[in-house]
């Protein structure tokens, strides 16, 4: 049975009703779908506008008309990090202005984070750590000496004392953490994180959990991240990742970049330079610098730092092939052990380093590398 349908006949009223009703329907189809395609025009417009935008903010070099201005609309003084190793650099003459002509632009992106303003730290003994925090993670050799084997400081590769986007700044990363990594095969905290840190691009020693240090980097990078989205991963957070090259990577042709566009500052043999007790410019390679096991000592994460953050002061201007040839050329040089050598290097590489982008265990230039500097 079926008592929703009655056995009736429709007047032709009815019909019509139901026809202009039908029509009714149709005409809501219509501005419904209407709606849907302007409302998707306008955000994929917006789209296409933000990353014409945010190639503009970030590639300064490559639009000219931007060019011509930028140098009179930056301030002339270095950010905070820089200005405290400009303090003490003997610089070089084509140093400092193309140290501000650079930074700008990544501040200036509308898309990224803001953390908090350098001299915001909060007064009373959340804040007393917090600072602490920020000294150790500029002065990271002389502050957490006990934990240091090299002459590094995170901020040489975290710019801007660990705020710059796209060179993993803490904003980016506190927020990433609990996270599995493959490197550890675990699920790490933070702080566990900052440990690793220690061991490999600091090659030195991981503090034990709980450590002060850790305790204050965690503090100053908590601070960092106030008001970032849990769990999302923000424009400018880690380091950005390089297209692949036309051309496979070369030393050679990675030694004529380093010799026209990084020496200047690292030295002809890489080893930065000291000036007293003080490391000016960070060396790249040879016993103070990260070893085998660094994150930087793999070719494209090297790439992807370089090409947005070297020359100094003028980032973004590498091409894709020469971040790559440049990167290959500094990480085909030796460096401390990694500290998970098994005693062979062979069988190191093949547990830790089986990649395209570790050279260690590798022959590059009639050098096997993955020796180790005494
Ligand atoms: C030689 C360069 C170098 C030095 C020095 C260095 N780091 Fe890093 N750090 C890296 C690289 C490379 C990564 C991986 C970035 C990526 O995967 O995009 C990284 C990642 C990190 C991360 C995780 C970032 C994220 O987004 O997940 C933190 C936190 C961090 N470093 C903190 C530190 C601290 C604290 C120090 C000093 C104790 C330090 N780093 C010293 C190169 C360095
Ligand atoms: C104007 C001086 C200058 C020039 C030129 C320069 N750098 Fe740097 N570089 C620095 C300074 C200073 C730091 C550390 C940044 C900080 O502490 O704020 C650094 C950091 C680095 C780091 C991370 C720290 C380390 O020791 O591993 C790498 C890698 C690097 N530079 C590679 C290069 C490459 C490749 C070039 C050439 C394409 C280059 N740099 C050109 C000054 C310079």
């Amino acid at each position: 049975m079926d008592y929703q349908r009655p056995n009736h006949v429709e007047t032709p009223e009815e019909q019509a009703r139901v026809q202009r009703s039908e029509w009714q329907y149709l005409k809501i189809f219509v501005v419904v779908v209407v709606a849907i395609v302007l409302v998707a025009a306008i955000s994929f417009g917006m789209q296409v506008n933000k990353s014409m935008g945010e190639l503009v903010n970030e590639r300064p070099a490559a639009a000219p008309a931007q060019t011509a201005q930028k140098p009179a609309t930056v301030p002339a003084s270095p950010t905070p990090a820089t200005a405290a190793a400009d303090a003490a650099k003997p610089a070089p003459a084509a140093a400092t202005p193309a140290t501000s002509a650079a930074k700008a632009p990544a501040a200036a992106s509308p898309a990224a984070f803001a953390p908090p303003a350098a001299d915001a730290i909060p007064e009373g003994p959340m804040g007393d750590v917090i600072r602490r925090g920020e000294q150790i993670f500029l002065h990271t050799s002389t502050q957490a000496k006990a934990f240091v084997g090299n002459t590094l400081n995170c901020v040489n590769c975290h710019l801007d004392a660990g705020r710059a986007a796209h060179s993993a700044p803490l904003w980016g990363a506190y927020t990433q953490y609990p996270a599995y990594r493959s490197k550890t095969k675990s699920v790490d905290t933070f702080s566990e994180r900052l440990r690793g840190c220690f061991m490999y691009s600091m090659n030195g020693k991981a503090p034990p959990p709980g450590d002060e240090v850790l305790v204050a980097l965690e503090a100053y990078a908590y601070w960092m991240a106030k008001g970032a989205p849990v769990g999302e991963k923000l424009p400018g957070a880690s380091y950005p990742k390089v297209a692949k090259p036309a051309q496979a990577p070369d030393y050679a042709r990675g030694q004529k970049v380093f010799n026209a566009q990084c020496a200047l500052c690292h030295g002809d043999d890489g080893q930065g330079q000291r000036s007293g007790d003080v490391q000016v410019f960070p060396p790249l390679w040879g016993k103070q610098s990260y070893n085998w096991g660094a994150g930087m000592h793999e070719v494209d994460k090297a790439a992807g730092f370089i090409q947005a953050n070297m020359p100094l002061g003028k980032g973004n201007t590498l091409s894709d092939q020469d971040a790559w040839d440049v990167a290959t050329y500094i990480n085909s040089h030796e460096r401390p052990q990694d500290p998970r050598f098994t005693g062979n290097i062979a069988d190191t590489r093949k547990r830790f380093h089986d990649s395209a982008f570790s050279l260690y265990g590798q022959t590059v230039n009639g050098q096997p590398l993955g020796q180790g500097t005494k």
